[in-house]
């Protein structure tokens, strides 16, 4: 068999992403987007997010000539042997649903093109039963009917760690309902597969159950530990100390354990959201009920270190001058999307204080989002004359600081550290206030 053609449609994170490292694994692979002007910037060679790695991914692929991006669904379809589906599946307004309208636009649109027989794979994040509704969809639209087959392989890259996690993924997940299509799909990832990677054959409604549930479990472990810290909180009890010895048993593990401000970013809410919704359509709420508290633990977080902010101003926001540290939902990332540092900076705003914020990567997408915010282009230039600085990312860059050099420009030393991620001895020697959720 000669290697298939591959395309990718959508090219935000995950696609950009995979088209990328397919087309460094050696495939011919065409990139294909609605916005003209990503395909724009990704054919001159630039990445329009960060991501680490990436960019010097993407001159290579282009220089190789196996990779290119284009606007053209009939372009698509003349191509491709096998097409990946990688668009998004944001919340929908209003609702904890997922919102399935780009996954639909991408399917409506290739289907016309395909004249033969072809493997449509798709990686978004879906509800279960999504794929076989979209197999019947592909197949009424397709000129080549029934010869067109659907398989479904769930994406697990985390952003900061997108090309490692692409091209050397924990596990890879096949949903097929065919031979051909298992085939297709260890052809396709054969290079993987021969450097160790585990292969999980599955049929199409597990394949899009593995996803939701990893990152439910990960969401859990995130709220199990930050419900620890708010009972540390009332009993004085400290628990970074706790998450250490927790992390220490191997049935457990340390990762995913840290508290702190908790989840944010474009996946780990919205898909449990999106799961519990779905289960309720399905008559099985109650098995995920638990995924509402895992949910109201989260955004607790949030509005808890704004209370802890309040407190270190002298119990009032109005007036006070607080530098927010981060805005990125987490470090090594420009992605502000549902990031708790963001939503704490508003809400410490809406009570009145003048908050000044700092990201090394977020800047720019923070300032299209919350116009009303002020913005510094530096840590110390973010913390001059503050009242209380608030770490809301924890970046290395944050960590790092010198707290006698942060303490000389600030009005009060008085910090709270969201993230766990600051030194408490070598803050409080440099006289500083120090504070975090669930440490005494
Ligand atoms: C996540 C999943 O990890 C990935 O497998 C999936 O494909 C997409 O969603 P990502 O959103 O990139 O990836 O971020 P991740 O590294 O998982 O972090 C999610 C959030 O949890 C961040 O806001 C992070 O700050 C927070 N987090 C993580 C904690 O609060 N504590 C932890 O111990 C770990």
């Amino acid at each position: 068999m000669s290697a298939p053609k591959i395309t990718v449609i959508g090219t935000g994170y995950l696609g950009a992403t995979h088209a990328i490292c397919m087309a460094v694994l050696g495939f011919d692979v065409l990139g294909v987007d609605v916005a003209q002007d990503k395909v724009d910037r990704l054919n001159a060679g630039q990445v329009p997010f960060f991501e680490p790695g990436l960019p010097e991914l993407l001159v290579k692929a282009l220089e190789s000539g196996k990779l290119r991006f284009t606007t053209d669904y009939a372009e698509a379809g003349a191509f491709g042997d096998v097409h990946f589906v990688c668009v998004g599946t944001p919340q929908l307004a209003g609702s904890n649903a997922a919102d399935l309208r780009y996954v639909e636009s991408a399917v409506t649109a290739l289907a016309p093109h395909l004249d033969r027989r072809v493997l449509v794979v798709g990686k978004s994040t879906v509800p279960v039963g999504t794929a076989g509704r979209l197999t019947g969809l592909l197949r009424a639209l397709a000129p080549a009917g029934e010869q067109v087959e659907l398989a479904w392989n769930p994406e697990f890259l985390r952003e900061g760690f997108a090309v490692e996690d692409t091209l050397r993924p924990d596990r890879l997940v096949f949903g097929v309902e065919s031979q051909w299509a298992q085939d297709q799909l260890h052809t396709v990832f054969a290079p993987i597969i021969e450097q160790g990677s585990p292969v999980v054959i599955t049929d199409l409604s597990t394949a899009e159950l593995v996803k939701v549930a990893a990152n439910s479990f990960l969401a859990t472990k995130i709220s199990y530990i930050n419900a620890m810290a708010e009972v540390c909180e009332a009993t004085g009890a400290d628990v970074h100390q706790l998450a250490e010895a927790l992390s220490y048993d191997s049935r457990i593990g340390g990762r995913f354990l840290r508290p702190g401000l908790g989840f944010g970013g474009g996946c780990l809410p919205k898909d449990i959201r999106a799961f519990a919704h779905r289960a309720e359509e399905l008559g099985v709420g109650q098995a995920v009920a638990f995924l509402h508290e895992v949910d109201a633990i989260n955004r607790r977080r949030r509005s808890r270190t704004v209370d802890l902010v309040r407190e270190l101003a002298g119990g009032s926001l109005r007036g006070a001058r607080i530098a927010a540290l981060g805005a990125a939902f987490k470090p090594d990332s420009d992605d502000i999307r549902d990031a708790p540092a963001l939503d704490v900076a508003r809400m410490l705003q809406e009570g009145g204080a003048k908050v000044r914020v700092y990201d090394p990567e977020a800047l720019e997408n923070a300032r299209r989002a919350y116009p009303n915010l002020e913005y510094a282009h530096s840590t110390l230039e973010a913390a001059r004359d503050a009242d209380v600085v608030v770490l809301l990312t924890e970046w290395t860059e944050f960590r790092e600081i010198d707290p006698a050099a942060l303490g000389d420009v600030v009005a009060q030393r008085k910090v709270v550290d969201g993230r766990h991620a600051l030194d408490p001895v070598a803050y409080r020697a440099a006289g500083w206030e120090y504070r975090a959720l669930g440490r005494p």
